[in-house]
Parts: C-alpha cells; sequence; structure tokens
C-alpha cells in the first residue's frame, strides 16, 4: 500500500501545468458540476424534515467517521442555495446536479405524509436555476434513505420498491416541469455494499454477501419501476430523460494471465448493474451468476446468495434508460487470488486481489491514470452497444489547497482522455461533471479530504465560498469548449 507522501511524489510526475488541446468537444456537448443533498444541505431537522439514515448514523457512531463529524449544517446550502447557484453562473455551466432529501419530503418515510416546507425548498432552487438558463439534472436517491425506511429494512425489504415509487411519483408531480434529467440511484454499488455489505456507509449494517446482494436486486426493480412511471406518465408532457448513475473505475489486470480475474472484478464491481439494463439480453452477467447464482443443490448452498429475476423482470428491467450516467475517478490493478473456495463475502466472491486502491472511501487519495478513464469508456461502448454516455461524476480529493495544481492537472488529463474516447475511439459521450461544485461532507471520512473547486470555510458559521484556482481552470474549459488554462 502507498503511503500519502509516496502518493504526493508520484502525483507530483504528472503535474504538468499548462494546457491546451487540440480537440474542441461538439457542440451539443453539456458540461455540468453536482453535489448531493445529505453532503451540502444541512439544516438536518428543520422545516419538518424527517431524521434519515445518515443523520442517525452520524449521531450514533461517530466513531465510524474518520473525523467524528457529521452532516448536520455542513455547506449549510438549504439556507445558502442562491448563493451556490451564483457559484453555478459564475462556472457557466449547463446543468446543475443535485439530489433530493427523501426524508424532507417524506419526514416518517410513510409516502402519503407529504412535507410541503421541503417541496417549497426544491421549488425555490428549481425556479431560480431555470431563471439562470441551467438545467436541472436531480438525483432522486443519494444515500439518505428516510430513517423509518431502513427501520424496515431499507433496500433488503422487497416493499422498498413500492415506497421508492411512490416517493418518485412525488417528485415528479411537483418538480417534473423543470427538470430535464432524473438520476434513480447514484452508485448501486456502493449503495449496497458499503452500506449492507460493511460498515463504511449508513446503516452500516455488516452482512456481506446477504445484504448486499438483496440490496442490489430490489434496487434494480425499483429503478426500473420508476423509469416505467416516468416513461409511461410524464415523458411526452415534460419531455425529459431518466437513467441511473453507475460508478465503474478500471480495472487493470496486473499481467496479462489476470485479465480474466480483471474481467470478473469488473463484472461484480458494475457489470452487475450495467448489465441487467444496458446488455441486449439483460440479468445480471454471467459470471456473476456462475459465482454466485442459484444453485439447487444442497452443497451449492453458499454460492446461492445472488437473487434470481424470473423472465418477466428480466424484461422489464431491460432497456431501462435514456442514456448511461457514469462516475468514474480512478483506477486499480488486479490479480487472480487463485482462491476459489466458498467465502461469504462479496468481496471475496470475485476471487481476484486489488492490489492497488486510488479512491477515497478506501482512505487515499485518487491515482490519476487518464488511460484508464479511456479505457472504461471504450469498455461499456464494446460491451453495451455503444450506449449514449452522459459522465454524472470525475473528480480529485485532496487535503484542502486553495491553489490546487492538482486537481487542475488531474482535471486537464482527464478532459483531455475523455476527448481522445470521442475523437479517437468514438465512444459516444455527451456531457462531463465535475465532482464536486464545493468542498462538503466525504460520508465516512467527514470533512477531512475534499473534492470541490470552491473551497468552503466549515469553521466559519456563515460557510463562505471561495473559488479555488480549478474553479477558474473549469470555467475557462467550459467557456472554451476545449482544454485550455
Ligand atoms: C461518489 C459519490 O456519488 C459522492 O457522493 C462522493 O462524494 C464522491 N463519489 C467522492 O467520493
Amino acid at each position: 500500500m502507498f503511503s500519502v507522501f509516496t502518493i504526493f511524489a508520484l502525483l507530483t510526475v504528472f503535474d504538468r501545468g499548462s494546457w491546451a488541446s487540440s480537440y474542441t468537444f461538439p457542440d451539443n456537448f453539456l458540461f455540468g458540476t453536482a453535489t448531493s443533498a445529505y453532503q451540502i444541505e444541512g439544516a438536518w431537522n428543520e422545516s419538518g424534515k424527517g431524521e434519515s439514515t445518515w443523520d442517525w448514523h452520524t449521531h450514533n457512531h461517530p466513531e465510524l467517521v474518520a473525523d467524528g463529524s457529521n452532516g448536520d449544517i455542513a455547506c449549510d446550502s438549504y439556507h445558502k442555495y442562491e448563493e451556490d447557484i451564483e457559484l453555478l453562473k459564475y462556472l457557466g455551466v449547463d446543468f446543475y446536479r443535485f439530489s433530493l432529501s427523501w426524508s424532507r419530503i417524506f419526514p416518517s418515510g410513510h409516502p402519503y405524509n407529504v412535507n410541503y416546507e421541503g417541496v417549497n425548498h426544491y421549488n425555490k432552487i428549481l425556479n431560480l436555476l431555470v431563471a439562470n438558463n441551467i438545467s436541472a439534472m436531480v438525483t432522486l436517491f443519494h444515500w439518505d434513505l428516510p430513517q423509518r425506511l431502513m427501520e424496515l429494512g431499507g433496500l433488503t425489504n422487497p416493499r422498498f420498491v413500492t415506497y421508492y415509487t411512490e416517493y418518485a411519483r412525488t417528485a415528479f408531480e411537483h418538480f417534473g416541469d423543470r427538470v430535464k434529467y432524473w438520476l434513480t440511484f447514484n452508485e448501486p454499488f456502493q449503495t449496497c455494499v458499503y452500506s449492507y455489505g460493511d460498515k463504511r456507509m449508513a446503516p452500516a449494517l455488516q452482512m456481506p454477501g446477504i445484504a448486499d446482494y438483496l440490496c442490489g436486486h430490489n434496487l434494480l426493480k425499483a429503478h426500473a419501476a420508476v423509469y416505467h412511471l416516468y416513461n409511461t406518465t410524464y415523458k411526452s408532457k415534460y419531455k425529459g430523460k431518466i437513467a441511473i448513475s453507475i460508478n465503474a473505475e478500471w480495472l487493470e489486470p496486473k499481467s496479462i494471465g489476470d485479465e480474466a480475474a480483471a474481467e470478473r472484478v469488473r463484472q461484480f464491481w458494475y457489470g452487475m448493474y450495467f448489465h441487467p439494463i444496458f446488455s441486449s439480453e439483460g440479468d445480471y452477467p454471467q459470471v456473476v451468476k456462475e459465482n454466485v447464482g442459484y444453485r439447487s443443490s444442497l452443497e451449492g448452498y453458499k454460492r446461492s446468495r445472488l437473487p434470481q429475476f424470473t423472465q418477466d423482470e428480466i424484461n422489464y428491467i431491460k432497456g431501462t434508460a435514456d442514456f448511461m450516467g457514469l462516475n468514474h475517478y480512478s483506477t486499480y490493478v488486479g490479480s487472480d487470488s487463485g482462491n476459489t473456495s466458498l467465502e461469504t463475502s462479496y468481496y471475496n466472491d470475485y476471487h481476484a486481489n486489488i492490489l492497488s486502491t486510488s479512491n477515497s472511501a478506501r482512505n487515499d487519495l485518487v491515482e490519476v491514470a487518464p488511460w484508464g478513464f479511456r479505457k472504461v469508456l471504450v469498455w461499456l461502448k464494446n460491451t453495451f452497444n455503444d450506449p449514449e454516455i452522459f459522465v454524472t461524476e470525475n473528480g480529485y480529493c485532496d487535503l484542502g489547497d486553495m491553489d490546487d495544481k492538482r486537481r487542475i492537472s488531474y482535471y486537464g488529463q482527464y478532459l483531455e482522455a475523455l476527448l481522445e474516447a470521442i475523437y479517437i475511439d468514438n465512444v459516444t459521450v455527451f456531457a462531463y461533471t465535475t465532482w464536486s461544485l464545493m468542498d462538503n461532507y466525504e460520508w465516512n471520512l467527514g470533512y477531512t479530504y475534499k473534492y470541490g473547486i470552491y473551497y468552503v470555510n466549515f469553521s466559519d458559521p456563515n460557510r463562505p465560498r471561495i473559488p479555488k484556482s480549478s474553479a477558474h481552470f473549469i470555467k475557462n474549459v467550459y467557456g472554451n469548449r476545449t482544454v485550455v488554462s
């Protein structure tokens, strides 16, 4: 494992400083930036909002967060959303991706008990975005579940599909006229494995190899139900689009002999969610079913942890996305662990070792590997029949530099890789989103690591926002439609 110092030293090699690409983004290409409710809103118990899983988790288990902090106030965006929209205007974005807090709209999770103060809050944001000609991309669920629904099992309860569909219906009814892009879920793997399989994320259920698969299964059904609801009832009226954001880091084999292991990990991490929705045959990927799919024999019981879809469900889930939402940050190297014994953890199910890690949730800094971004885009194109890709997140974390040269270098290289994927590899990508608009609550890392292109002073009760060097860089890229510094 690299030390933080080694990674800083490695990153210096990539710090190229100035940028000038020979490519220009296509005329209709869209640029935006993103946040999520729990990470920025604060006002955790104001204006009728109910308790969410993240409120409960951080208040009851501060030891599971690096600095013991919580999102009670966070960036205070609940009160400062007008200022946030000023930042968006400075950046010149085409769209803003943000999420709704489910427990602000349904405080008890009960689908018939609407909190209109919560609805009004999002109405104000949407109206201001419209007034400033910024399209809204709304994530329905970015990890903060009403706590009462968690007490009923959260995403492991099959009834989740109904609760979620009714919540989505309310959102479509109230906000549908002003939302151009809907995302049903953000990062299913992280939603299910980190929250239900281990203790990185609320509710830290720690039932690996059981609850994580159940969660994924219900998540896919809920996604499909909400896609169909929008498609049949709202799409022709509002002309919006609806999809899901799936995280896909690139998994590079350590040596040629490790390609099968690398592909197995890709299929477990993200193929499990892409395949049922985007492949022509639907259902879970073959390699996942082979490893953990249903077996009728007693000795196969331990492998049978992946629930099965019926043929009707496979057909119902297949094709339920108007585009492919992709979150991408970094690249990992993997090798075959050679271990095929029956394990009971999701991580062991794919029988491979992940040798280098580079994701914030694993407490490392981001490893800069723009070639991995290009490879994952090509992999998605080849594996899923050339989907239309919307990059819904890409970004770099550090410890809080204002003159954040490393972040600029990261963005410069990743945007250049994206242009190469578009022009050299003919991948269809039509939008790009920086994560994040501003420093915010980074889940189990609290406020220790920063992703923002705007700095937020969390010691000041007014939570002032100040542009970092990267905010000016991103403004230039978006304004010039090419990578320039
Ligand atoms: C994934 C998540 O969607 C977002 O909430 C998180 O802050 C970033 N990636 C960085 O870890």
